[in-house]
């Protein structure tokens, strides 16, 4: 078998007892991938100097080496803060609104991608595959090209891909996806991501689509197929089985006082509905009185990307809403809203995902979202909770017996929130049961050894077909 080298921004080495809560889904998903197969996890070491550092660091923990890069400030403003999330994430999340393009951050992008293709190439073998993730790195397989590289590489994209209309919005565009289809396999969450590249590539980039599931564009020929990320089915119902026993689940539990327990755990980002879904929320209890002093919120939300301005500023407004919420309805006695801003130990989180009677998901866009699929996982399958899911979530493409619903619509949320704290066990039960069969079966593994399994098969350079 030959070696995996896996690249990505965020690298984060396992811990014993999980991660830190800070990590995404993205890390969650190759720790996991990783542990198995062994190899080279490279990306950013996470920190930040005032000028470059040199050669990538190597620290080799169990069967894999993390090789990480230290970036320079400019590096860090330029392209993560910069064209990665000031441009790409809003972009690729439908929020033309909030994106900052500018040809600096643009240059600092390409420079940054050229940085890790310099760093990366002396530590690969001939034999390697590389499995390269997310919008940070789009040009890397171009630059790893241009310096020499001969080894197969696959790209999979944890984000959404835009409709063509939004991604014409970006000055770029045409050198973007060209850059794209350097590797020998692009990756996407949905067949309707797929469905919209492949429509840029017909109408933008006057490509052709083969039967094959290959393309043919810009001089390349790669492959391009949706492989939706999940979870490690059944390790998270071991996890979640393990905490209902532990000291923080029975605290949770206590503290409820046998109310019902509505929970969401996004990181604090403005693509997750987070101010929508406070306010379907406060719809809930304005509306049907009965589930006042009955039911409380746990919604946990870690900062993310705490410099940029539209994430400080979604901070604020989910403060002000949960506060306005509590000071609305709260008694004595009762809080409606518990509001956390801080991550939990994996066990930690199941167990508090087992203990709730409503598993809240509702993204304005999300790639996949994994919360989703370990609410699911995370079941007592005797007493199983309902999952409430945006339909903008790539999750809800396979989780189609969750109560489905649109994030916008803030009323039709809070009756549905009415619905899933009433629903009768055997709905519950039907439901649940349907879902974590197909968690089983579409597992990590599953995704992990369907990209591989195609990567391996697809012819190695992306030479024209
Ligand atoms: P994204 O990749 O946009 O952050 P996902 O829902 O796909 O969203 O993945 C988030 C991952 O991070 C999940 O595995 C989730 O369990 C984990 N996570 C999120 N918040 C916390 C937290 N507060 N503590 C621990 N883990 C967390
Ligand atoms: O899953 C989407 C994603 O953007 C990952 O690429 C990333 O690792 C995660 O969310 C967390 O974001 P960040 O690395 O910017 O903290």
């Amino acid at each position: 078998m030959s070696r995996l080298v896996v690249v990505s921004n965020r690298v984060a080495p396992m811990r014993p007892g999980g991660g830190t809560g800070a990590e995404g889904g993205l890390a969650v998903a190759m720790q996991r991938a990783l542990r198995d197969r062994g190899g080279v996890w490279f990306g950013w070491s996470g920190k930040t100097l005032p000028s470059d550092s040199g050669d990538a660091s190597i620290v080799e923990i169990g069967p894999v080496s993390y090789a990480t890069v230290d970036l320079s400030q400019q590096d860090h403003d330029e392209y993560y803060t910069g064209f990665a999330n000031s441009v790409l994430w809003p972009l690729f999340h439908n929020r033309i609104d909030l994106t900052d393009f500018t040809r600096r951050d643009m240059a600092g992008y390409l420079r940054v991608n050229a940085m890790f293709a310099g760093r990366l190439l002396p530590l690969l073998q001939r034999n390697d595959v590389l499995w390269i993730h997310d919008y940070h790195f789009i040009p890397l397989g171009e630059s790893l090209r241009r310096a020499g590289c001969r080894q197969k590489m696959g790209f999979f994209l944890h984000v959404p891909w835009p409709p063509m209309e939004i991604l014409l919005a970006l000055p770029n565009h045409v050198s973007l996806v060209k850059q794209l289809c350097t590797y020998d396999l692009i990756g996407f969450q949905t067949e309707a991501d797929k469905h919209s590249f492949l429509e840029y590539i017909r109408q933008e980039a006057g490509g052709e689509v083969l039967p094959s599931g290959r393309i043919r564009a810009f001089g390349m020929s790669p492959i391009v197929k949706s492989f939706p990320i999940s979870i490690d089915t059944a390790e998270v119902a071991e996890l979640s089985r393990r905490a209902e026993k532990g000291a923080q689940s029975k605290r949770l539990k206590k503290s409820l006082m046998k109310r019902q327990l509505v929970t969401g755990v996004d990181r604090l980002d403005y693509t997750k509905g987070l101010i929508q879904r406070l306010e379907s929320y406060q719809h809930l209890l304005s509306n049907y009185p009965a589930f006042r002093g009955r039911v409380t919120l746990l919604q946990i939300a870690p900062p993310s990307r705490s410099d940029l301005a539209d994430y400080q500023r979604i901070r604020h407004q989910v403060e002000t809403i949960a506060g306005h919420i509590n000071g609305t309805f709260a008694e004595f006695d009762w809080s409606p809203v518990r509001y956390l801003n801080r991550g939990f130990k994996r066990q930690t989180l199941m167990g508090f995902l087992r203990a709730s009677n409503v598993g809240l998901v509702t993204p304005l866009r999300d790639g996949m979202n994994l919360v989703a699929k370990e609410f699911v996982a995370a079941q007592d399958p005797e007493d199983p909770g309902v999952l409430v899911l945006s339909r903008f979530a790539g999750a809800a493409r396979e989780l189609e017996s969750a109560l489905l619903v649109n994030p916008y619509d803030i009323e039709g949320v809070g009756d549905t929130l009415a619905k899933a704290l009433t629903m009768p066990i055997e709905e519950r039960r039907e439901r649940w049961a349907a879902m974590f069969k197909h968690l089983q079966r579409y597992d990590l593994v599953y995704w992990r050894d369907t990209y591989m399994g195609a990567l391996e098969a697809a012819p190695c350079g992306a030479a024209a077909a």
